[in-house]
């Protein structure tokens, strides 16, 4: 029998002696998309994606002092604050009902060996102390890194211009182990060294740590996008840049090797950074290891949707959701922005 492509049965080849009854009962395409997008209520049934406060990670600056809080210029709404200011933003974001906060250290001395990095009484442990103690809900992840404590600003020791890779593990560890003892929940490692994920789990363990998971920064790329965090954290590197150690953006298939590496090693969730420029990677994670997948909507990608904004070239609120759920779509669990709070109100607006 002849089927024909007909567009009356929505595009589904029809046998020819069937053709009249389906014209007849279909005059136009059978199949009309714009039928489950004619309001609010039917667009909410048939949504596929949402976004949940809980699963939105703040990060904040945090430095010594008393009662500072000194704005990020390429950063609106972003700054670098006192334990007791950094306390206020965890409570206000843990009101919005966001999940949790990472925090980053800018110490007042920065040397050679990144003394400050494991420092017990640094921002870092002072802050995750003082947030425990106001909003113990509100999960506390810390940045493990170098790069903010080094006078050099790479992520690691340097041999010559080179980052010595292995030498560096153990101050990781140290300082994991660190901020573990200051009561924080998840340790977030971002230095890309090889071996991290695994030193800093054998340390955690060895001090008596082996229920604290590890979120692995496991993909992240050497991107213009962390320009902003840069002034932010004062971590600019003195000299050269940071692609011996970070991921090349061309690549993809080695993010699968850097995040089955940390799986083997012992991470408990993996981390894609950036978002918006890898939403393939993350799929790709997402797909070849069921873990849950976190991914950093960076410095660079809250600055430019605010500064389009601030131009009037389009509208913040709207952008960012949609950053934020196509982010999810691709298939991020959990997701580190800038945003969390504006996206937390603003979805509580909607409801
Ligand atoms: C530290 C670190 C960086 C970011 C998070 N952790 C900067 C870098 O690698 O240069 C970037 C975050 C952002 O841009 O928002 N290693």
């Amino acid at each position: 029998m002849a089927t024909v492509f007909s567009p009356l049965a929505g595009g589904v080849a029809v046998p020819a002696a069937e053709r009249g009854a389906a014209s007849a009962s279909a005059r136009f395409p059978a199949v009309r998309l714009r039928r489950l997008r004619r309001s609010p209520a039917m667009r909410a049934l048939v949504r596929e994606t949402h976004l949940h406060p809980s699963q939105f990670i703040l990060p904040l600056f945090v430095r010594p002092g008393v009662g500072i809080r000194n704005p990020v210029t390429s950063m609106p709404g972003c700054a670098q604050t006192s334990v007791d200011q950094c306390v206020v933003d965890a409570q206000a974001a843990a009101a919005a009902g966001v999940g949790g906060v990472i925090l980053f250290g800018i110490p007042d001395q920065k040397d050679a060996v990144g003394t400050g990095a494991y420092d017990a009484h640094g921002p870092v442990a002072e802050a995750v102390r003082a947030i425990k103690a106001a909003v113990p809900g509100l999960l506390v992840v810390t940045d493990v890194c170098l790069c903010e404590y080094t006078d050099h600003g790479h992520c690691g020791l340097l041999d010559g211009a080179d980052v010595d890779n292995d030498a560096t593990l153990e101050l990781l560890a140290r300082e994991a182990v660190m901020h573990a003892e200051a009561g924080a929940d998840i340790i977030a490692p971002s230095d890309m060294m090889d071996g991290r994920v695994g030193a800093i789990r054998a340390a955690l363990d060895a001090a008596g740590f082996s229920h604290i998971p590890i979120m692995s920064y496991a993909a992240k790329y050497s991107s213009a996008f962390y320009g902003p965090f840069r002034e932010a954290a004062e971590s600019t590197p003195s000299f050269g840049d940071r692609r011996s150690y970070q991921m090349d953006p061309a690549n993809g298939d080695e993010a699968l090797r850097e995040v089955a590496q940390d799986v083997a090693e012992g991470a408990d969730i993996i981390m894609v950074k950036p978002a918006g420029a890898y939403l393939d990677i993350i799929r790709r994670v997402k797909d070849a290891t069921g873990m849950p997948v976190a991914a950093y909507q960076v410095s660079g990608e809250y600055a430019m949707l605010h500064a389009a904004a601030e131009r009037g070239w389009l509208d913040l609120e709207r952008a960012m959701l949609e950053s934020l759920v196509a982010i999810r779509r691709a298939g991020a669990d959990i997701i580190l922005t800038y945003f969390a709070v504006a996206a937390a109100r603003a979805l509580a607006a909607a409801r």
